[in-house]
Parts: C-alpha cells; sequence; structure tokens
C-alpha cells in the first residue's frame, strides 16, 4: 500500500505534489518520489528519496522545477526492499514513462520475464517496474498505426497494458510524447480526482486534494481516465465513456490538524469524548411521541426482522471492535454472531447458512482483504436461487466514499472525521459505539432483551462524553508518569474476560504496534493453561477487571501472575478486590456493558506515552501504515 498524486494544470506541479504527499504519508513512509514534465524540453525529471518524504524534501530544496504536469509517490514496500532503486516513480529504459503505483501486480514475474527475453535491463526490484516498460512497448505498436503523439494515444496504450495486468492498483502515467496529459486508472485501489480551474489532481485519498478543491470525482473500479487542463475523459472497463456529477467533500474528509499535541495519535485520543458527542448527535433520537429513544441507522425495520445469525469480518483494530460488537449481538441482542479475520475468511469461509448478516468493519474501507472477503460473501451468497440465503450487508466505516462504501449500500458511518495516527484510536471507539447501536436496534426490533435494560445501556451511553473527559484529564499525566517507569520492558501481558477480552487484545495491539514491546492479550482464565509459564517479576500484566459477571474470576487470575512476581497494573474502578494491585488506573464504574468503551482510554494512553518515551515515531511507526490496500 503506498499514496499516489497527480497533477496537470496550469499551476507550478511540485508544491501540489509535495503537499498531496504530506497528507498521504500515513499510506507508507518506507520512500517517496515524484516526476515532472520539464515544459521546455519535455524531458520527465525524477526525484526519488529513500525514507520520510522530508528526505525528498530536502534533497529538492536546491531544485527548480517548474513544470506543471507531474507524479508523486509514498511507499510502502511489498516487492523490492524500501530502499532508493524501489522508491516510485518508476521509468522506462528511454526515461520517457513515468509511473506511480499503489497496490500488487501479480503476474509482474511472468511480464518481467518475457520483458528480459525481449532485451529490456530492469533497475529495481518492484513489480511496478514492468509497467512503463509494457506502455512503452506498446506506444512503439502504436506509432506504426501513425497515431499522433497526444494524451488519447497514451490512453489507448495504457488500457491495453492494463488488460495484462492481474492484480489490484491505482497507477499514474506521464509520458513525454504528451507533456500535458495524465492517464490515471483504478482496480480494486482507491483514486479520487480533485477539480479546480482548469487543473486537476488525482490522488489515493481526499487529504491529499483537499488544498486545492472540495470538489471530487471518486474513480470507479476498473475505470482509466484521461487528464489534460482541458478536461477530463473517464472510461469504464468496456471503453464506455462515462459521465457523472462531481460531490463536495465533507468538512470531516478535509481537515487534518494537529491542534497543539505532539502526536496526531495523541490529540486523537483526546477527540474521543467529541465522537461519542456526534454518535449520539447522529444516531440516537428521541421519539417525541413516546419518550423513548430510538437507533437512526439508515435502514428499515424489516431489513432486521428476516436476520437470524450475523457474521462480521475485518482485520487488525477493526476486528477488536467487531469482538465487542459480537459480544453485544449475542448476549445483549441474543443473535447467533461469528466474527472472522477477513484473510482467513476469503479462503476458509463457513458453510453458508440462511437468513445470515454480513457485516465488513473497517475505518479506511479500503483494507484489501476485508474488501476482497466481502466481494467473495456477495458472489457465493448471489449465486443461490433462495432468497434466505441472499446477501444481506451492512458496512461499519469511517470513509463511505471508500471502496467499501461503493461495495455496501447499508453503510454506518462511524462520524470520527480523518484518523492520521497509524494506530487507531479514535475510529476503533466509533466502531465499538456503532456495535452499541446495532445491538439496541436488533434488542427492540426481536425483543430478546427487556426495554428496562435497553433503556438502561441507552442512558450509559448518553452520560458517556463527560466520564471520557474526565478520564483523559486525569490518566493522561499518571501514564505519562507509569510510561517513564516502564518504557524499558520487554514483554507485557494483557487480560480480560467477556466483553472485556477484545479490550485486552487491543491494549496489546496499540502497545506492540507503536512501541515495538511485544505484548499479548488473553482471556485472563487461559492463562493457566499456558501463557502462565512467561510470568516473572519482569513481565508485567495488565488486568481489566470490570465489576459485573466476571470480576471476581478476573481478580483470582490476577492474584494467579502475581504469585508468579508480576507487577500487576489493574485497569477497574476503587472497588473491594482492587487492592490487589500494584498500580491501578481507576475508571469510573459503570454497567459492565459499557466498559470497554471505559477501559480502553487508558490503554491507548498508557501505548502512546510508553511508545512517546522511547522517542519512537509514534504517528508513523515503523513497517506499518494506515490501509493495507494489498493482500
Ligand atoms: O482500515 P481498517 O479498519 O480495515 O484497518 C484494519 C487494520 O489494518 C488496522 O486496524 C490496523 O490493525 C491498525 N494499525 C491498528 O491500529
Amino acid at each position: 500500500m503506498c499514496g499516489i498524486v497527480a497533477v496537470t494544470g496550469y499551476k507550478k506541479a511540485l508544491p501540489l505534489l509535495i503537499n498531496g504527499l504530506e497528507k498521504l504519508e500515513y499510506r507508507g513512509y518506507d520512500s517517496a518520489g515524484i516526476a515532472i514534465i520539464n515544459p521546455d524540453t519535455n524531458f520527465i525529471s525524477c526525484n526519488k528519496a529513500e525514507g520520510k518524504l522530508q528526505n525528498l524534501k530536502n534533497n529538492l530544496n536546491d531544485h527548480n522545477l517548474p513544470g506543471t504536469v507531474g507524479i508523486g509517490h509514498t511507499r510502502w514496500a511489498t516487492h523490492g526492499k524500501p530502499d532508493f532503486k524501489n522508491a516510485h516513480p518508476h521509468t522506462d529504459s528511454s526515461g520517457n514513462i513515468a509511473v506511480v503505483q499503489n497496490g500488487i501486480i501479480e503476474n509482474f514475474q511472468d511480464l518481467k520475464n518475457k520483458l528480459e527475453e525481449e532485451g529490456i535491463i530492469f533497475n529495481s526490484d518492484t513489480d511496478t517496474e514492468v509497467i512503463p516498460h509494457l506502455i512503452q512497448r506498446e506506444l512503439n505498436t502504436l506509432s506504426k498505426l501513425n497515431l499522433e503523439n497526444n494524451g488519447s494515444t497514451l490512453l489507448v496504450a495504457v488500457r491495453n497494458v492494463l488488460s495484462d495486468l492481474e492484480g489490484s492498483y491505482a497507477l499514474a502515467v506521464l509520458w513525454s510524447g504528451a507533456p500535458n496529459s495524465l492517464v490515471v486508472a483504478r482496480r480494486q485501489a482507491p483514486l479520487i480526482i480533485g477539480l479546480g480551474e482548469g487543473e486537476f489532481i488525482c490522488a489515493s485519498d481526499t487529504p491529499a486534494i483537499a488544498n486545492f478543491t472540495n470538489i471530487i470525482l471518486p474513480m470507479e473500479d476498473e475505470e482509466i481516465a484521461l487528464l489534460t487542463p482541458l478536461g477530463i475523459e473517464i472510461y469504464d472497463s468496456n471503453n464506455e465513456r462515462q459521465y457523472r456529477n462531481p460531490v463536495s467533500l465533507k468538512v470531516s474528509e478535509q481537515i487534518m490538524d494537529k491542534m497543539n499535541f505532539k502526536h496526531y495519535m495523541l490529540k486523537e485520543i483526546f477527540d474521543q469524548p467529541q465522537t461519542a458527542k456526534n454518535w449520539l448527535e447522529n444516531y440516537l433520537i428521541k421519539n417525541s411521541d413516546n419518550g423513548q429513544y430510538q437507533i437512526n441507522y439508515p435502514f428499515d425495520t424489516e431489513f432486521f426482522k428476516s436476520i437470524e445469525r450475523i457474521e462480521i469480518i475485518a482485520c487488525g483494530t477493526s476486528k477488536h471492535a467487531a469482538m465487542v460488537g459480537s459480544f453485544l449481538l449475542e448476549q445483549f441482542s441474543g443473535i447467533p454472531t461469528n466474527v472472522f479475520y477477513a484473510s482467513e475468511f476469503r479462503y476458509s469461509p463457513p458453510p453458508l447458512l440462511p437468513n445470515t448478516l454480513t457485516i465488513g468493519v473497517t475505518q479506511s474501507g479500503e483494507t484489501a482483504d476485508t474488501i476482497a472477503a466481502i466481494d467473495m460473501e456477495i458472489k457465493r451468497r448471489s449465486s443461490i436461487e433462495n432468497e434466505k440465503f441472499k446477501p444481506n450487508l451492512i458496512a461499519i466505516t469511517n470513509r463511505k466514499e471508500s471502496s467499501i462504501g461503493r461495495q455496501v449500500l447499508n453503510i454506518i458511518d462511524i462520524c470520527a472525521g480523518i484518523e492520521v495516527g497509524v494506530a487507531a484510536t479514535k475510529t476503533f471507539f466509533a466502531q465499538l459505539l456503532s456495535f452499541y447501536g446495532l445491538a439496541i436496534k436488533f434488542a427492540q426490533i426481536k425483543g430478546n432483551q427487556s426495554s428496562d435494560e435497553i433503556g438502561k445501556l441507552i442512558n450509559e451511553l448518553i452520560k458517556l462524553p463527560p466520564l471520557l473527559e474526565d478520564l483523559l484529564d486525569k490518566h493522561n499525566k499518571s501514564s505519562e508518569k507509569l510510561a517513564h517507569d516502564f518504557f524499558n520492558i520487554k514483554d507485557v501481558i494483557f487480560l480480560g474476560r467477556g466483553i472485556n477480552y477484545p479490550i485486552a487484545l487491543e491494549g496489546a495491539l496499540k502497545l506492540k504496534e507503536i512501541s515495538y514491546i511485544h505484548a499479548a492479550g488473553y482471556p485472563a482464565g487461559e492463562m493457566k493453561h499456558g501463557p502462565i509459564a512467561l510470568l516473572d517479576k519482569k513481565v508485567p500484566v495488565i488486568s481489566i477487571a470490570s465489576p459485573g459477571e466476571v470480576f471476581d474470576k478476573v481478580i483470582s487470575n490476577a492474584q494467579e501472575a502475581k504469585a508468579r512476581d508480576s507487577y500487576l497494573i489493574g485497569i477497574a474502578p476503587e472497588c473491594n478486590g482492587t487492592e490487589i494491585f500494584d498500580y491501578l488506573m481507576k475508571v469510573p464504574s459503570s454497567n459492565e456493558w459499557i466498559s470497554p468503551l471505559l477501559n480502553i482510554l487508558p490503554l491507548q494512553l498508557l501505548s502512546y506515552h510508553i511508545a512517546a518515551h522511547r522517542g519512537l515515531d509514534v504517528d508513523q511507526p515503523r513497517n506499518l501504515a494506515k490501509s493495507v490496500t494489498v493482500e
């Protein structure tokens, strides 16, 4: 997964490209590069640097690149090491064609072998480099037909090449033979065109174009487009010209501001009270006739009535939110629910059962495994001629204009605003809220829960924002202090049970992904079946102990860890039993159902402060990227 940006128009391309890449760096930061057409010579000038965008910016300091047509790339390495030679843009042998690509060309090795047999010398280990060579070969063939050197010829050449590519991609192509033109195309990877006045900027995500325009044309899957300063031509995979109206970006899709926080992650942790307020405002509606609250999701009641079971598909943090969701849907609303890793579901789906709701959870809406798993489920259900097996789908996402937004009609928009930190925080919180909404909706419609219990849960949700503010205030400083004592540890164990088991998993994921400390989450009762062998005084245990069904059990499991000399940190309200903890990160007393929404905040803060204390790049941890658009 990578970020691409491309521009053609009358303004200097370089600042637009750099600005766009700055906003896309969350997608990958192994290397960065740009290519711009020189308006005097029509030569393509390529500049690349290993590592972060800043290295490229430093290199470009002395360069005056007056061109107005260019492409840029920020890379997350898939094929080939994250080094200079593999940085994009990649060019053909003559340097007349430059390409940036986000995706994976699955048959690149076959294509590369053939090109090498024809005498082409490759300069990188990437899958992408086959593309400029293939385009060059195609342009040579087209030149024999006496086609003019212009954008339309480039369009034909790129289209012909795309038909030989397998896999997914979003790409942008420059050719010195058509110096004002850009050709862009996408298959299963995002691409959006921003419309300025006589200028167009095309990018993998909205923030890259938000400084330039708020009018966009999202490209559909398998489309290809020719962009010149005079206009855009979009074609579908059948080569039919497409006409559609542009749409406006929402303000929340444009804002990327760290405010006064040191890192985006910390700012996003502190955004969570507002995330809760937004969700309550958007989705909790009081019925003026009976004073009861309803969940304002955009699907009719009939949709829910026929559902007998639920399957949820997600990756990473989204899967942890789905696990809390599954607990709520089964235990609160009485609907049998299973959660699957998208990457596993794709190749070993469960047998088809009737009247099943499939929920895809993905903050970015672009995770390749999740998109492919949902696609597979749509296809296998649609192939059965029985109404009961038809696909019933909901997607929970922060980016309703994303691939999943186009794939699934019923969207729950988590409305968390853009999340820049690679570690998901506020979007996890908003995904959790979306599941509370679904659980309430199902409970109301199916009648598996008393209206009193439903009312209690809703009241707890309404009380959340000030509690969250208070929690953040209290724990920011104390977790910074705790981080000071723990920043050098090697292993941490997170324990939780029931609805808080996924919170233990999420706490461990947060810590390892940003601090590179080994951390593992377990259901507290499982410790004695193996993981307890890991414990000694060097391995602290963080135990989530929320009063309710399993509180005493969690405390007993914590005792077992203490007996092995582990330092015990509790995430719990102060109450009988919590004296056992060496350090208590106090959370307010709450109904057990609601406890994950409170328990996750101190865990996020602790991970953040440990990583910050270690001097690590919290917002852009090594080897990761915000959305994983490759399998
Ligand atoms: O965009 P998605 O929610 O589909 O992303 C899924 C995972 O890649 C993501 O949650 C990942 O685990 C994050 N780095 C977690 O902080």
